[in-house]
């Protein structure tokens, strides 16, 4: 390996850019080039890329967002996006990819090395969804729990000086991971998760048994890829069903996403950067580094690509509904 491309992709998450700071003085550091590829595969293919020294990464560590921007790029689905990218890369002596995302720049990252195996690739997680398998923890995780959680408390003063319930929507996608680890951090009254089908009798006869045991406000998070039925939808069914509190809705929406990165995910950020940059320089390709048991661990993309069983934890599970009678 003697020059390295990173890239950020898909949706942006707090870390990335202690990451990328790890990517690039590691590598300078080991004698190493080091090219940034502006939004993710569509710097690839636009040929938007430029050289990294030292101090192009200074003062990042504590900024959200990512300073190489991202993008979510569908001609890299495509094999003549593909070749461009390839053609773009090879023309800049690029011989190895750090690249910072989720499962959808996984699935990029690894047909792009199966078809240009001359192109050593290693995939850092990074998505607030904490979804991936092969880390506990995924970049931007942390920091996101920690904004959800600054918010509902907001939400839980007013909602507490009016008696009221609130529904709040927190992403994730298919992951109901922020949704739990907030729920129990703030004391959520209910938490409704993809992984746990709640039914709506339970929901009602919970909150209004929350009601006669004298809880001045209830909330209930509801994780974006919840099955039960739309936030809205919801609010208003459980509405004609419990008249004692006014019910309101709170969308987090993006917010989620941004803001300073938290000690974790820097500290998380600088370990997987450090890490994916000395598995090229050792010779590896194909996999991701992830964070287990608190060791770097590698995993092959073709296994973390077919593992969608990332899990919750299954004591927090146990105890959301106990802790909140
Ligand atoms: O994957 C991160 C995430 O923020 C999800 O939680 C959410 O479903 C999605 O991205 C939103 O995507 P976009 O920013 O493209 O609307």
């Amino acid at each position: 390996i003697s020059k390295i491309g990173v890239l950020t992709s898909g949706g942006d998450a707090p870390g990335m850019n202690p990451c990328i700071r790890a990517v690039v003085r590691t590598a300078i550091f080991n004698g190493l080039q080091v090219v940034g590829i502006k939004q993710g595969y569509k710097g690839m293919i636009e040929n938007d890329m430029y050289e990294m020294g030292t101090r192009s990464v200074s003062n990042i560590l504590n900024l959200g967002g990512t300073i190489l921007k991202t993008a979510r790029c569908l001609p890299f689905r495509t094999d003549e996006g593909m070749e461009t990218a390839y053609q773009n890369i090879k023309a800049q002596g690029i011989d190895g990819l750090v690249v910072i995302g989720g499962d959808g720049t996984f699935t990029g990252a690894l047909r792009f090395s199966q078809k240009y195996p001359d192109i050593s690739v290693i995939g850092v997680p990074g998505t607030i969804d904490n979804d991936l398998y092969g880390s506990t923890y995924t970049l931007g995780f942390d920091t996101a729990t920690n904004t959800v959680i600054e918010a509902i408390d907001k939400i839980r003063d007013t909602a507490d000086s009016h008696d009221r319930l609130f529904f709040v929507e927190v992403m994730g996608r298919d992951s109901g991971a922020i949704a739990l680890r907030a729920g129990i951090s703030c004391g959520a009254e209910a938490i409704l998760l993809p992984e746990k089908s709640t039914a709506m009798e339970d929901l009602i006869a919970h909150l209004k048994n929350g009601a006669i045991n004298k809880k001045s406000s209830s909330i209930v998070i509801v994780a974006e890829g919840d099955k039960t039925g739309g936030i809205y939808d919801l609010a208003k069914a459980v509405q004609q069903e419990i008249t004692h509190y006014d019910i309101k809705v709170t969308v987090l929406g993006h917010l989620q996403r941004g803001g300073a990165p938290s000690s974790f995910d820097r500290v998380l950020g600088s370990r997987l950067g450090f890490a994916a940059v000395n598995a090229l320089i050792s010779g590896q390709s194909q996999k991701m580094v992830g964070l287990e048991a608190n060791h770097i661990k590698l995993t092959p993309l073709e296994e973390a690509l077919s593992h969608h069983d990332f899990k919750l934890e299954s004591d927090l599970l146990q105890m959301m509904d106990i802790l909140a009678i």
